[in-house]
């Protein structure tokens, strides 16, 4: 199989989009449940947008920490990364504000995210950057499988559903840039241990995830006061069986581990084409907030 390698003719463009800004909370569907009213589906939602300010700041900074000697292209390309993470974080934290106001605490899963940050201590950089790969890899096959499946979103308010639609297309997008700052960053490592380690993190990296997102979501339904197994049996169908997020994506997870892997083996942008056009007036026109 050919090596794949980030298409030349992508441009990472940043999308300076703010969502549901003023929105206020009228009924539990836009409110509490803002997924069509589904507790399960909402904490699911809310568990993962409370960990994208702490966990894409970390990202940013792995990835800049090892852009030194990058081509110009992909010194570009880590720069409209980090804006696009940039004002994802923006967004989420406004996100996230609304989650608070329906009267949710985030604050043990926020700190749950510290405590795996912490594990890095001490670590080298590139351990970070490893994590990094392996996390953005994730990030852009759950992203991919939003925008392929409306499912997904069908119940969500329309404010809630464009900025989950918004991330997962910048993230489609910029997948290769975490993957092209390691094979520079390791340009000089036998390709084996490149190997080893890439698939080591990511087994590491996936175990974390899978459980932090299961105890955050399990949290937030406590919240509410549904707890117990019944609960926790349709959150296990939601996640595997109907929508069945986690199970769809094992195929392109499990791709990861393939000699020859690189994030565009699978090119995915038709499906920014047809987000973006739902989306509506998007475009390079719009983007007016650059990170120097
Ligand atoms: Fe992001
Ligand atoms: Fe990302």
């Amino acid at each position: 199989m050919a090596q794949a390698i980030t298409p030349v003719d992508l441009t990472i463009t940043p999308r300076d989009r703010r969502f549901g800004r003023g929105m206020r909370i009228t009924t539990v569907e836009n409110g509490r449940w803002w997924m069509g009213g589904d507790p399960i589906a909402t904490a699911f939602y809310n568990a993962l947008s409370s960990i994208f300010p702490k966990g894409e700041a970390f990202f940013v900074e792995s990835v800049r920490a090892h852009r030194e000697g990058a081509s110009p292209k992909l010194a570009g390309e880590i720069k409209a990364f980090v804006t696009q993470e940039v004002m994802h974080t923006r967004e989420h934290v406004a996100f996230n504000r609304r989650v608070n106001e329906a009267g949710y605490d985030i604050s043990r899963l926020e700190a749950a995210v510290d405590d795996r940050l912490a594990l890095l201590n001490g670590k080298p950089p590139i351990a970070s950057l490893a994590a990094t790969m392996a996390l953005e890899h994730f990030t852009a096959i759950l992203a991919h499988e939003l925008l392929a499946d409306p499912r997904h979103l069908a119940g969500a308010d329309a404010e809630s559903a464009a900025l989950w639609r918004w991330h997962a297309i910048e993230e489609i997008e910029h997948k290769g840039v975490a993957y092209d700052t390691w094979m520079h960053a390791t340009k000089d490592w036998p390709r084996f241990k490149r190997w080893k380690v890439k698939a080591k993190v990511m087994l590491l990296v996936t175990r974390n995830f899978v459980v932090d997102r299961t105890r955050g979501t399990l949290a937030l339904l406590e919240q509410d006061g549904l707890s117990g197994p019944r609960i926790w049996a349709r959150f296990a169908w939601f996640a595997l069986g109907s929508p069945g997020m986690m199970r769809k994506v094992l195929r392109l997870w499990a791709s990861y581990f393939m000699p020859g892997f690189h994030p565009w083996t699978h090119d995915d942008r038709a499906l920014i084409a047809d987000a973006e056009r739902d989306l509506g007036g998007q475009g390079p026109e719009r983007t007016k907030f650059v990170i120097a």
